[in-house]
């Protein structure tokens, strides 16, 4: 049901007002200096739904419970370990989450049904103000929907949650712009979950050595469940290159040919002409302007239609690793390596065509940083044909160990470059794994010609001659166009 959202500013009275909605279990939406949260009175169960309800949020994901005073703490932990003492002194208020043992009054709605409930003290004067006038912990969330970037301007949540919730605070920009770290200290050994804008060496320097997890391993049940789902993601799809100035530049404005295409800059980097639109980050020196911008760029190049947003690496350290933890999350961790090209040749049942496309292309690139392999779309692990092998030995190749492999994913996903032989094998690979359209093209697409080249299966030596001189001919024509 649609809700008749009141918008609120930061004077005394508003405060007061929205305060009041939340004691009698309203939600309402106000700034941190992280990410705008999305609150709710975390003892009350109902209230604590309702957050679910307004993003979309699956309920197995555990809420931070926000607090204003050191008071608050005791009634909603079992203990407070000594390292919490110490980081509490040095880092709150501040973007800073700690994950304690819960005492019983903290409801399981709040931590997803774990035993554990995570705290913090923000900073900011306005939530700070809110909470201080409620005086209930407040369960709050990012105020993004389930799975989009986190909202840190007042657009972004207007956007995201008009009709949604009781109430809004506009509180301007956010200014750290990701979200808190997350460190859970109720075990032996501290463990961050999260980076953010307090960082693992701040951290260490108080406590000494933690252990960082921020990726759930496959097949596991991750201890902090954020990090199984997908996260800021926008609509575009995001690559992470990794490759010299020109290389990126190169790549980019071939992308830019065929989608609306937008790169993710530093002000550093020289600024090209063309329809590659670029946006920056800040300067290369400065980690907190780039973490202050990401998810504000994210929704921009979302608004601009964008279909391909391509980021630099970015390095793992300070508050650099929060900018590198979101961005890399939202590319679902995969980095194109410019230096190392790996083309996959595919056609029907990889015993013809696509091996000796395979053993010509590995001839011509022999003393290139380039992998070339081969598969089919009906593929059952049989050799060439024998047509094949004979034809190959003509051009001085070997491909009588060729044993056909059936096309997965997986290879699709790995490949920097997948050539197919006809245009029905292009379209099949496009409806099995659409998001990698970029990288999909047919042989003679790719060698800027128009005709497939056609299946020799059955046919004498003599076609196969015919096929295998085409195929040359295009990779001769395809790789002097792409080097
Ligand atoms: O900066 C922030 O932390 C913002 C503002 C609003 O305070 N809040 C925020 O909340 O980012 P949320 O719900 O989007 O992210 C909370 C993260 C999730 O990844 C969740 O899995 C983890 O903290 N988390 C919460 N409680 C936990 C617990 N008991 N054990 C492990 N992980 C927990
Ligand atoms: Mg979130």
């Amino acid at each position: 049901m649609k809700k008749n959202t009141l918008y609120f500013s930061d004077s005394q009275e508003d405060l007061t007002m929205a305060s009041a909605l939340l004691k009698q279990g309203g939600t309402v939406i106000f700034p941190t200096e992280t990410v705008y949260g999305l609150g709710a009175d975390a003892l009350n169960p109902k209230a604590v739904e309702q957050i679910f309800l307004a993003k979309g949020r699956p309920s197995d994901n555990p809420l931070i419970v926000h607090i204003a005073n050191r008071e608050q703490l005791s009634g909603l932990v079992a203990e407070i370990p000594e390292k919490a003492l110490i980081l509490m002194d040095a880092f709150w208020p501040g973007p800073l989450t700690l994950i304690f043992k819960k005492s019983s009054s903290v409801p399981k709605t709040v931590t997803g049904g774990l035993d554990t409930v995570a705290i913090r003290m923000p900073k900011q004067p306005i939530a700070h103000k809110l909470l201080d006038i409620a005086q209930i912990p407040i369960a709050a969330p990012s105020a993004n929907l389930s799975g989009k970037p986190s909202p840190t301007e007042f657009i972004h949540v207007k956007d995201d949650m008009d009709g949604r919730v009781d109430a809004i605070i506009d509180g301007g920009n956010c200014q750290v712009g990701v979200e808190s770290t997350v460190l859970d200290i109720s075990g032996e050994t501290p463990v961050l979950y999260r980076p953010g804008g307090i960082t693992k060496e701040e951290i260490e320097a108080h406590i000494g050595t933690i252990q960082v997890v921020t990726k759930a391993k496959e097949g596991e049940t991750p201890k902090s469940p954020g990090l199984k789902y997908k996260h800021y993601a926008p609509d575009a799809e995001i690559q992470i290159l990794k490759g010299s100035c020109d290389q990126v530049k190169n790549y980019a404005e071939t992308m830019a040919k065929q989608y609306k295409t937008a790169i993710l800059t530093f002000d550093e980097f020289p600024s090209f002409s063309g329809s590659v639109m670029m946006y920056s980050l800040g300067s290369k020196d400065k980690p907190e302007d780039a973490a202050n911008r990401l998810f504000s760029a994210l929704r921009f190049l979302d608004g601009e239609n964008i279909e391909y947003i391509l980021a630099p690496e970015i390095p793992d350290s300070g508050v650099w690793s929060a900018v590198r933890n979101r961005l890399y999350r939202a590319a679902g961790e995969t980095i194109i390596d410019l230096n190392k090209m790996s083309i996959l040749f595919v056609c029907t049942g990889n015993t013809c065509r696509s091996p000796m496309a395979e053993g010509l292309m590995k001839m011509m690139t022999q003393n290139e940083n380039c992998t070339v392999s081969s598969a089919g779309l009906y593929a059952d692990g049989a050799p060439a044909s024998k047509e094949a092998i004979l034809t190959m030995q003509g051009f001085g190749i070997d491909i009588s160990q060729h044993t056909s492999r059936q096309l997965t994913p997986e290879m699709i996903e790995e490949a920097t470059l997948i050539l197919t032989m006809t245009n029905a094998h292009r379209d099949m690979l496009l409806s099995i794994t659409p998001q990698y359209k970029n990288k999909i093209r047919t042989l003679a697409d790719w060698a800027d010609a128009s005709e497939d080249v056609a299946d020799p299966f059955g046919g004498d030596i003599q076609l196969y001659q015919q096929t295998a001189d085409q195929i040359l001919e295009l990779l001769k024509k395809g790789w002097r166009k792409h080097q």
